[in-house]
C-alpha cells in the first residue's frame, strides 16, 4: 500500500521541471512554462479515450473520488495547487482503487494554459475556489474572465462549466465574469444560479457549510452556443 512518503518531488528546486509520474502530474512554481500538451488517452495517464471530466481546486478530492466512483464510464482529473492535497488525492486513487482520476499538482491557469489538451474536456467543475472575502483581496479570486477564457479552450463545445461557492459577493463576481464573454451561456434563469442542487455531490466545504447552515450556490454555464 502506497504511503505520503512514496510521492517524493525527485528533484532539486534549482532543477524543477513538469514532470509526468504514475497518477500525478507535477507543474512546479516559478518554471519558465513553455506550451507542452498532455494527451489523455496517453498509457501514462488514462490509456483510453473515455470522455474527461476536470476539476480545478479539488482540494482533499473528496467530491471527485465520489464522481469517479460513480462513473466509471468517464475519466476524472482533479487539479490542486497545494502539493500535500494533491499528494492526498494521489493516495486516494492507491488505496480506493479510483484507476478513472488522475491529479494534477498545481496552478490551474498554468495547466489549462500551457499542458491541458485543448478541446479534451467534456465539463468542468470549480468547487468552493479560494473566496478572498476581504474587497481589496477579490483580486486574487480565480474566476475570472483570464480563468475563463482558457477554461474555453480545453473544454469541447457545447460542455457544461459548475460552479460552487457559499460566498455571495464571489458568485455575483463569477455570474458578472461569464456574463463578459459571448461565449459562455447560462444554464439557469436569472438570478443564474441554484441554491438547492441535490446531485451535485458534496465536498469537504461543501460539508462543512451544510453543517454551519449557509446557503451554497451553484451555477452552470453552457461552453459555446448548444447544450451536448
Ligand atoms: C476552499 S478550498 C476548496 C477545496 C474543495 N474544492 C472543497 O470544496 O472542499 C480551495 C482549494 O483551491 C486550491 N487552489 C487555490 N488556488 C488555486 C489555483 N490557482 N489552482 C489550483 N488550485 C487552487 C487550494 O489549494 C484549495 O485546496
Amino acid at each position: 500500500m502506497k504511503t505520503k512518503t512514496d510521492l517524493v518531488i525527485p528533484f532539486e528546486w534549482k532543477d524543477r521541471h513538469p514532470i509526468l509520474l504514475e497518477k500525478f502530474f507535477y507543474i512546479p512554481k516559478g518554471f519558465d512554462h513553455q506550451e507542452d500538451r498532455l494527451e489523455w488517452n496517453d498509457e501514462r495517464i488514462f490509456g483510453n479515450s473515455n470522455p474527461v471530466c476536470i476539476e480545478l481546486c479539488s482540494g482533499n478530492g473528496q467530491w471527485i473520488g465520489e464522481k469517479a466512483k460513480q462513473r466509471p464510464d468517464l475519466n476524472w482529473v482533479a487539479i490542486d495547487l497545494d502539493f500535500g492535497r494533491a499528494r492526498k488525492i494521489w493516495l486516494k486513487i492507491f488505496r480506493e482503487k479510483i484507476s478513472n482520476l488522475y491529479v494534477v499538482c498545481g496552478d490551474g491557469s498554468v495547466f489549462l494554459r500551457y499542458y491541458a489538451p485543448l478541446k479534451g474536456a467534456k465539463e468542468s467543475f470549480v468547487n468552493f475556489p479560494d473566496p478572498w472575502p476581504k474587497q481589496r483581496h477579490a483580486k486574487h479570486r480565480l474566476i475570472q474572465k483570464p480563468f475563463l477564457d482558457l477554461l474555453s479552450t480545453v473544454l469541447v463545445d457545447g460542455a457544461l462549466a459548475s460552479f460552487a461557492t457559499d460566498d455571495v459577493s464571489y458568485r455575483d463576481q463569477m455570474i458578472r465574469e461569464l456574463a463578459r464573454s459571448a461565449q459562455w451561456q447560462p444554464v439557469f434563469y436569472d438570478p443564474y444560479y441554484l441554491s438547492d442542487f441535490e446531485s451535485y455531490g458534496d465536498s469537504y466545504f461543501a460539508n462543512l457549510w451544510k453543517q454551519k447552515k449557509r446557503t451554497l450556490y451553484y451555477i452552470q454555464y453552457v461552453n459555446g452556443s448548444r447544450r451536448i
